[in-house]
């Protein structure tokens, strides 16, 4: 870490439960400004759970979050948007019944400045053309990539500091999943915006953040760059299907089908 890098979110122990079922158990982690830092775990490790709780849906049983210099834990999930802070929620969750354009006017409910919010609408519009193309017809009716660029677009209308990004991939083909993480980079390389992207799609997640973090069973086991980490054997063994031979790792490889 150089020594300008400032952590701009900061999670100290976090638990989080369903009932009995403790879901995240201790989880410690940072992000730094700029950067895009990723959660990789298979489904059911917690990756959600990390999510709703550092934006407040549900409030932990232990730890503290730190946004910059507050103490978000378990705050009021408007509060937690208005102070920079955006959640892309898995399985995108746009208004189906509205617009695309008013999805994105719903994205911006928390800001006065109109000429500021002009402005990003033709921002997102141009990472995204064919949301523009599509600006009056129903949310419902996109396809599940262009929902993802529409929720995407949404959480940017908030003009967030940092942006948490469940699942981008989900059901998405290949091409279209690189498709939206080159506008996710674009994104963080022209507007500065931070990442906190959790995936199940290791290889993928690997190539676009810059730092990783491994979650088996809601506990973080691994972290490095992502650079050193698609070097370490056993993620490419188990997490990027690399592992060719060996009857053990085909093995768990067919078990974890999720793992492209
Ligand atoms: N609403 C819920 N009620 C009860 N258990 C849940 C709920 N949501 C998630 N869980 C459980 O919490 C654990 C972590 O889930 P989740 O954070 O969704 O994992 P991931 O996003 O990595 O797939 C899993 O065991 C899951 O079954
Ligand atoms: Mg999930």
């Amino acid at each position: 870490m150089s020594a300008e890098a400032t952590v701009v979110l900061k999670l100290s122990n976090v638990e989080s439960a369903y009932g009995p079922i403790r879901a995240i158990r201790g989880v410690s982690l940072q992000v730094i400004r700029g950067q895009i830092a990723t959660v990789l775990g298979s489904n059911g490790a917690g990756k959600s759970t990390i999510l709703k709780t550092i934006s407040g849906i549900i409030d932990p049983r232990k730890g503290s979050i730190q946004f910059k210099d507050e103490d978000i834990t378990a705050r009021d999930p408007a509060l937690i948007v208005q102070r920079g802070l955006s959640h892309v929620p898995e399985g995108r969750e746009v208004f189906p019944l509205l617009s695309v354009h008013d999805n994105l006017v719903m994205g911006a409910y928390t800001r006065k400045d109109r000429d500021g919010v002009a402005r990003d609408m033709q921002s997102v519009y141009g990472y995204f053309p064919i949301l523009k193309e599509r600006a009056a017809q129903d949310a419902g009716l996109l396809s599940g990539g262009q929902q993802q660029m529409l929720a995407i677009s949404r959480a940017l209308m908030a003009a967030p500091e940092l942006i948490l990004l469940d699942e981008p991939s989900l059901g998405l083909s290949p091409r279209l999943t690189r498709e939206i993480f080159e506008i996710v980079i674009r994104i963080n390389r022209e507007r500065g915006t931070t990442f906190l992207l959790v995936e199940q799609n290791a290889n993928m997640a690997l190539n676009v953040a810059d730092f990783g973090y491994v979650l088996e069973n809601g506990r973080i086991v691994m972290e490095d760059t992502c650079e050193r980490l698609r070097e370490k054997e056993d993620i490419k063994e188990f997490y990027l299907g690399m592992k060719e031979t060996g009857v053990r790792g085909e093995r768990r490889w067919k078990k974890k089908k999720t793992w492209r």
